[in-house]
Formats: C-alpha cells, structure tokens, sequence
C-alpha cells in the first residue's frame, strides 16, 4: 500500500483524508495514542486510536518497537505539542516486538549501551538526529566539489604505498596465516600472495589524487581510510571517511582559502537543512553539559558553535609563533602539559592545539610551516630556511573541541627535491615510481587537503565521541557488526 513519510504529513498545508502511514511505534499511552516515528524527521506523528472499537488482541500488540501501518484522516490536533494527528480507522502490525526484550526502551539510555546496540541505536532520536545530519553533509561535501568543477576520483582502497609514510595500514593478504610461504631468506614471500606483492588498506587516496589533479585540474576524493594506530581515543577511529580535494596550481594560501570556505559551506548547508535534528541535538548537548561542572561548561550552544565558524575567520598562526604562544603559556609555565613544550620544533600533542584553539585564540586556527622533520615526504619545502630549522609548507586546521580536522600542505613539486627527501626518509622510489612521474612529466605547483569526515560530523553534532557519529564504528578490539 502506498504510504506517505511522517516529515510530509506532518509539514501538511491542510488537513487530508485517508492518509497511510508505517513506521515504529516510539511509544503508546492510555491505549489510545501512539507516537509513530519513520526515521524521516525528528518528530514522531500522534495516532490515534479508537480503542473500544480495536480488538484487545491487537491493542496489546502495538508496543515500543512494533512496525505498524495506519490509515485514517490527517485532521488538526486537540493535544498539545503537535498541528496534526492521524485519526486512525484501520491499523495494521507488521512486526511485533516483544515489550520485554526490545533493547531500546522510551527512557534515556547511555551512549555505551547505545554503542553495544548499533544495529538498533538509529531508533532512537538521537542516533537518528546524528545519521541524518551525517548523511546530508555528505551530500553538502558533493555539492560543494561538483558546483566548482571538481572531478569526483575513487582512489583505490587496496594498495601497496604507505601515503603517510608512518606505517599504520592493515595489511590485506589471501596467504595462509599457518604455513606461509617463505624466501629463502625466511621472510614472506609476497610474491606468492594474491597481488604478488605486499598490500595494504589505504591511509588516505593523496598520492593518486595527485596524479589525477596533474591532469584534471581540480579533483577530490571521499571515502573510506583505514588506520591501524593503536589509539583508543574519541578521536581516532580505525576505519574512517576522508574528504581529499587536490588542485593543480594551487599553493598553500590557497589551499587555506579553498579549506575555509569549504568548511564553511557544508557547516552552512548543515544550519539550514537541519534545523530540526541541530535544534534536538543542541538540547541534548545541553542536558550533557549540565551534568559537567560549572569552570567546564561550553559558554556557547551548539548552534552558536557552528554560527561563531561561519562568521568568523579561521586565524592563521604560523607553528613558530604557535611554539612562542605555547611556550609561555600558563600550563607550560606551571607544568600542567603533559608533554612540555621546550623547544622549536616539538611535535604537537592534542593538548597544545586544544589550548591554542579553546583558551588562546577561542576560534578556529590553521597553523602552517610546521617542521619538516614532523611531516610527511611529500610537503613542499620552504625556501630560505636555516639548515637544521626546515620547514615544509603544510597546514592542519584546529577546531574547538575537536583538535585537528583538517591536515593538508602545498607538495613538493621538484623531483630532485622530492627524491633527496625520500632518500632520506628510506622511502623506497621503485615502489613510487608512478607518483614520481608527475614530477618527470609537466610538474608544477600544486595542493591539497584531507578532512576527516567523522570530526567534521562530530563538530557539526556537537556529540563528543566519534564513535557516535559513524553507523558502526571500528576501533581497537571492535569489530562489531
Ligand atoms: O592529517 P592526515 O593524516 O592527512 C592525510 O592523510 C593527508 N594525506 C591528507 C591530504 O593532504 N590529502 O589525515 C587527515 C585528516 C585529519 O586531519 C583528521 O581529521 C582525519 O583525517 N583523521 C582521522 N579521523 C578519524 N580517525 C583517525 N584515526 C584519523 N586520522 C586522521
Ligand atoms: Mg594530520
């Protein structure tokens, strides 16, 4: 039977006849009104139903989980809280669901309950608040690419570089885990294995971007990462989604300017498409804030957050003078750091980009020129740095209560530059020789960036554990699902 979505009749201009409608019974009360909800807005429809003409048998069928089917009349509601109801005259279930078992009871249930029930969190307002603001900003990242010309690249997911360079990749094999082929010299030997080399899941789809933007321009990827770093944050996730946009000509301001408006343009495209599921979403930030002590309270409301981003400019601080703001700060001074900042060229731990976005600049920030020894081979070098004081022109950008959620940098567009720094590196050229072929054929200045999905996604939320922001999380010793 045709049926119409909750959202549609609920944003009715006028009352209807015969309406049907399916969905899951949220919850029933006084035998007689059900709050129906089909996952296509926030808000539940009220039903209501004609108990002294609805056999008993059926009435005690219509429970906290049940998917059913009503039809009846749209008319104008008498309760509060809701315009319209439908006035049920026909209902049928189609999948009870035991009362007793149904994990997902209408009362508040913790974020780690929910995790364990991933499969059945999305019926709760919540999860499903999250999953469609999740789900739109995916299509906003689109939008935004395909409106300026940028070519959508799929970037191999099973592949044989290690992009980063830090060696955190799953390894993908078909060769039995006992009595695995070996060399002579007892190693591996990959070479009987599926590729006939070693493989891996992909880190980030950058190298081959690259050589996609050296021919088509303006290109961005967005897809599944995988990382195997044993960090058991509410940051890191093993398996996540990038957004990688990588343009020809393009250098490191312009990559930052190309960043922020991005940004800016799907958190927009968030505010006013997801006024409903932002608007829950705030409220259950705020509940959760209240429960933490006054001096850690977030002064703003969710919505504020994500208009304070829209109206502001990201502040642009160069890591040296991020090093000095560090290095006199108060918690360095009174040893509060975990990791004390001594000296230029430290590698920044989350703590220091949350001090410098939350308590220094209180906005978001793109630091740039960071060390050369703390960032992958393939930045571009400065010009006229002291030997020993290299810099390379990357950028990550710094969101409040997010820490990093943007890493990205101008690339090394000189191939004698670029090997020498492999060499250096131990970064094997045969394994990169394609990569290396876009710097032999019509090299040129180029740029980009990778957004972690699930931090922009937990941003936008206002939810603070990123586990809760992706529909089944993996993370170390969880693979559920
Ligand atoms: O800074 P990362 O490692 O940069 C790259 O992979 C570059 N190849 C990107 C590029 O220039 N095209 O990762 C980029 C972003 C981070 O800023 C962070 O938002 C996210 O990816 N990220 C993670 N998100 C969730 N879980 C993890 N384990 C993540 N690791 C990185
Ligand atoms: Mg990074």
């Amino acid at each position: 039977m045709k049926h119409t979505k909750v959202k549609d009749l609920l944003n009715s201009t006028k009352i209807l006849q015969e309406v049907t409608a399916k969905g899951w019974v949220r919850t029933f009360r006084n035998n007689q009104f059900i709050a129906l909800n089909d996952g296509s807005t926030i808000h539940n429809i009220q039903c209501v139903v004609d108990f002294e003409n609805t056999p008993e048998a059926i009435l005690k069928r219509i429970t906290t989980g049940a998917a059913i089917c009503v039809s009846g009349d749209l008319v104008e509601s008498q309760g509060a809280g809701q315009k319209y109801e439908i006035q049920v005259k026909k209902l049928e279930i189609l999948g009870d669901s035991d009362p007793e078992k149904f994990p997902m009871q209408p009362k508040k249930h913790s974020l780690e309950f929910l995790r364990e029930n991933a499969h059945l969190r999305i019926r709760t307002n919540a999860f499903g608040a999250i999953m469609r603001v999740r789900s739109a900003l995916s299509f906003a990242v689109h939008q935004y690419f395909q409106q300026k010309g940028f070519v959508y690249v799929n970037t191999p997911i099973i592949t044989g570089s290690d992009a980063e360079g830090a060696g955190e990749m799953f390894q993908v094999s078909a060769l039995p885990f006992d009595n695995t082929p070996r060399t002579e010299e007892g190693k591996v030997n990959y070479k009987e294995d599926f590729f006939g080399k070693q493989t891996n899941l992909t880190v980030s789809g950058q190298l081959e971007a690259e050589t996609y933007a050296m021919a088509l321009g303006q290109v961005y990827t967005f897809g599944p990462t995988f990382r195997a770093e044993n960090s058991n944050t509410s940051r890191h996730l093993a398996e996540f989604w990038m957004i990688e946009p990588e343009v020809a000509f393009n250098d490191l301001a312009d990559n930052m300017d190309l960043a922020e408006d991005f940004i800016k343009y799907v958190v927009r495209y968030a505010v006013d498409n997801c006024a409903d599921d932002l608007k829950f979403l705030e409220s259950r930030l705020a509940d959760e804030e209240k429960q933490k002590p006054q001096a850690e309270r977030s002064e703003m409301t969710l919505l504020e957050k994500l208009n304070f981003v829209l109206d502001n400019n990201f502040k642009r601080v160069s890591y040296t003078e991020a090093i000095d703001i560090l290095k006199d700060s108060t918690p360095n001074k009174k040893k509060k750091f975990q990791y004390l900042i001594e000296e230029w060229g430290a590698d920044l731990q989350s703590e220091h980009e949350r001090f410098l976005v939350e308590k220094h600049f209180k906005s978001p920030v793109i630091l740039f020129d960071y060390p050369a020894k703390i960032k992958a081979f393939y930045m571009r070098l400065n010009d006229n740095t002291e030997p020993g004081k290299e810099t390379v022109r990357a950028m990550d950008i710094l969101f409040p209560g997010i820490g990093e959620i943007v890493g990205g940098s101008q690339r090394e567009e000189r191939l004698d530059v670029l090997i020498e720094k492999m060499k250096t590196l131990g970064i094997d050229e045969e394994e990169l020789w394609w990569y290396l072929d876009t710097r032999r054929f019509g090299s040129a200045v180029h740029s980009g960036f990778g957004l972690g999905f699930e931090r922009l996604v937990l941003f936008v939320t206002g939810m603070t554990n990123i586990r809760d922001v992706i529909p089944f999380p993996r993370t170390p010793q969880n693979a559920e699902f």
